[in-house]
């Protein structure tokens, strides 16, 4: 336990110097044509984009100098060097590095999104390879209700590397598209890692204190730089994460739930993210038209936000989008207007749900909102994983 304290210590270091970092580099990174604008305010200045690439670089930094720390009894008996789990924490921290330098890439050079889908994919293949090497366990427990007809696990051999390299470009991209408000990005990702870190410690005392611990390692760096970037990019934000930090968020997620075997209990922390990914479905496959930005619309006037619109040409409709919206509204799940010619609705992301729910507020209040929500969501999440999935399994 002794390396924890001194992950905690390094962590802290890691805090304050990416806490330092950013206000001095923002310069640099406006100068090399790497900012944005913010569109929910009325000044136009260039904010620094792209800054999770500090986080990012001193996140895995820290972890490079926790390797010798952590492998130390290793290093002096090297006949027993656990060499399995060496391999474990290089090939998460490989996936990691990799995500960081794509999704810096994709900043600097504004990928199209099929490229979004390939870059996470790619990133993740040495932690599956390290997976195939060290379990190889391709079999779920089925479960109690359904064991009648399926029996006690299944064996779905590829089809579950198929699944994690889809949940490292699941988590990768979710954190993407609930985006575009100030703290956001970070905000979600901070409440996730927490709920992460809760379960490790909850789970310490059981049979598979080795994976919550190896998960541990990661996310308290990891917890400690993010926060850092929180505190710049939180409302009023004087940076911008970037896709670079969404990404290596999501593989930071990817990466602890697939090595430390917990996918199923990241993935209830994923929910915000999960509706999220649902309701922009019909967006995301062109069902419905989507703009290049769907955040909200911000009115000068009222210094409030309100859900941006996108407009739908009726001659261009087809069944499928007619089926769609009304499904949609029946479940009063858009707000739809219509002339003529075309229906115009909110552009469907949670945050615009939230905003024709709410009606319009200011940016920080909807941002404190989203983030409650997905404090509700890890509480939720927590009910089914431990009073509730004592009926679905048996321990
Ligand atoms: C994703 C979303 C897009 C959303 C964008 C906002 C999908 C399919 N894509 O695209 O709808 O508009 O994220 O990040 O859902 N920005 C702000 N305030 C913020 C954060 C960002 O105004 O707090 C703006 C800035 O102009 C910034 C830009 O968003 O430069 C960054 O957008 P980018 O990350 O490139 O968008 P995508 O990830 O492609
Ligand atoms: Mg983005």
């Amino acid at each position: 336990m002794w390396e924890i304290f001194i992950l905690l210590i390094l962590s802290a270091v890691a805090f304050f110097i990416t806490d330092e970092l950013i206000p001095n580099l923002t310069d640099l990174f406006v100068k090399a044509g790497l900012f944005g604008i913010d569109l929910c305010k009325t000044s136009k200045k260039k904010i620094p984009e792209a800054i999770g690439v500090v986080s990012g670089c001193v996140f895995l930094i820290t972890s490079f100098l926790f390797i010798p720390i952590v492998f130390g009894n290793g290093l002096m008996d090297t006949q027993h060097f656990p060499h399995n789990e060496f391999a474990e924490l290089l090939a998460g921290l490989l996936s990691i590095c990799c995500m960081l330098l794509l999704g810096f890439a994709d900043d600097v050079l504004d990928l199209r999104w099929r490229y979004k889908l390939l870059l996470p994919t790619v990133a993740s293949l040495p932690l599956l390879v390290v997976y195939y090497v060290n379990f190889n366990s391709t079999t779920f427990v089925v479960p109690i209700p359904l064991r009648q007809w399926l029996g006690v696990s299944i064996n779905i051999g590829v089809l579950y590397y198929i699944y994690m390299g889809m949940l490292a470009v699941f988590c990768t991209n979710a954190i993407n598209i609930l985006a575009g408000i100030n703290g956001l990005e970070v905000g979600q990702s901070v409440v996730i890692a927490f709920s992460i870190v809760i379960f490790d410690i909850i789970e310490l005392r059981g049979d598979q204190y080795k994976a919550h611990t190896f998960s541990l390692h990661i996310m308290i760096p990891y917890l400690a730089t993010t926060l850092a970037l929180l505190k710049h990019n939180w409302y009023p934000s004087k940076v911008f994460v970037g896709d670079t930090f969404c990404y290596v968020s999501g593989m930071t997620f990817a990466v602890v739930a697939i090595l430390s075997h917990f996918s199923k209990t990241v993935l209830l922390f994923f929910l915000p993210q999960i509706i999220n990914f649902l309701y922009s479905v019909p967006q995301l496959f062109h069902i419905i038209p989507c703009p290049r930005h769907r955040l909200p619309k911000y009115s000068e006037e009222t210094d409030l936000l309100h859900a941006s619109r996108t407009i739908i040409a009726k001659k261009e409709m087809t069944a499928l989008t007619k089926l769609i919206l009304r499904v949609l509204t029946m479940l009063r799940l858009i707000d739809k207007t219509e002339d003529n010619e075309s229906i115009t609705i909110n552009n469907m992301t949670l945050i615009n749900l939230f905003l024709i729910k709410l009606g319009p507020i200011p940016e920080v209040q909807l941002t404190t909102w989203l983030m409650a929500f997905q404090i509700v969501c890890t509480c939720v999440a927590f009910v089914i994983r431990y009073p509730l999935a004592s009926y679905f399994y048996d321990s």
